[in-house]
């Protein structure tokens, strides 16, 4: 077989979890809990296949509208699977990292991202970073309220600010932009994710429901991936 080109970091937008589980005549959390589980495959198949990053969208700032039982249900499997994440972390060696507003979550579940980022953050092994409460126009909103700051403090100088400087404010600092991003389900809209970021990203949707998706489909992804040809602005 021809060699794969492997992206370094890949971006998912996992959705699809509650038509899944309507599809089975189950509740939507049953969809979340199954999501969850994908999520958790995942990560080790994305190693396998030697991807670097792993970035995951799992809880937005316009997800808070959701109806208050199905909320509750996603912040108990969050703070579950925190709970293991540890654990895991160091055993497969992963480093994890959460982007988005941590101050919305309550406060025994910032007390497990603090510990879970710290315990990981000499880990070598995949970078796997969970997007929660995070919303993209929020985070450059933060961003810059930040730079502003620095600005009156004088820290930092207005003709010093430049693209790389403006990234250093982002959450994602320090983690490679997104090379492909995958979302699931089948619709094909950003959901207020990454939008800086994903400035030359590659694009790839699928109708796979995120509960299913599997090492197979993220192959597909990959394969993909392969057959585009990257351009940055030149010809
Ligand atoms: C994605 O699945 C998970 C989250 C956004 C938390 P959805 O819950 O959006 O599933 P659908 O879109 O209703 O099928
Ligand atoms: C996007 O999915 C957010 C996450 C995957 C966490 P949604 O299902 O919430 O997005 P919309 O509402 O369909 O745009
Ligand atoms: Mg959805």
């Amino acid at each position: 077989m021809e060699s794969m080109r492997v992206p370094e970091h890949v971006a998912i937008i996992l959705d699809g979890n509650g038509r899944w589980a309507k599809k089975r005549f189950l509740p939507r959390n049953m969809g979340h809990a199954q999501g969850s589980k994908t999520v958790e495959r995942i990560i080790e198949d994305a190693f396998d296949m030697g991807i670097k990053y792993l970035t995951v969208y799992a809880f937005s700032t316009e997800n808070w509208r959701r109806p208050k039982d199905e909320v509750d249900a996603l912040m108990k499997l969050l703070r579950d699977y925190l709970k293991t994440c540890i654990k895991r972390a160091n055993k497969n060696n992963m480093r994890v990292r959460v982007i988005g507003d941590v101050t919305g979550l309550s406060e025994d579940l910032r007390e497990k991202i603090e510990q879970l980022e710290e315990a990981s953050k000499g880990n070598t092994g995949i970078n796997f970073t969970i997007a929660l409460n995070y919303g993209s126009r929020d985070e450059m909103i933060r961003a810059m309220k930040k730079m502003a700051g620095d600005l009156l403090a004088g820290t930092l100088k207005k003709e010093d600010i430049t693209e790389d400087v403006f990234a250093e404010y982002l959450d994602t600092k320090g983690i490679p932009e997104p090379d492909l991003m995958i979302r699931t389900s089948g619709e094909q809209r950003l959901s207020n994710f990454m939008l800086w970021q994903l400035a030359y990203t590659e694009f790839y949707f699928t109708d796979v429901l995120w509960p299913d998706f599997n090492k197979k489909e993220l192959k597909k992804a990959v394969e993909y991936y392969n057959g585009r040809e990257r351009r940055f602005g030149g010809i």
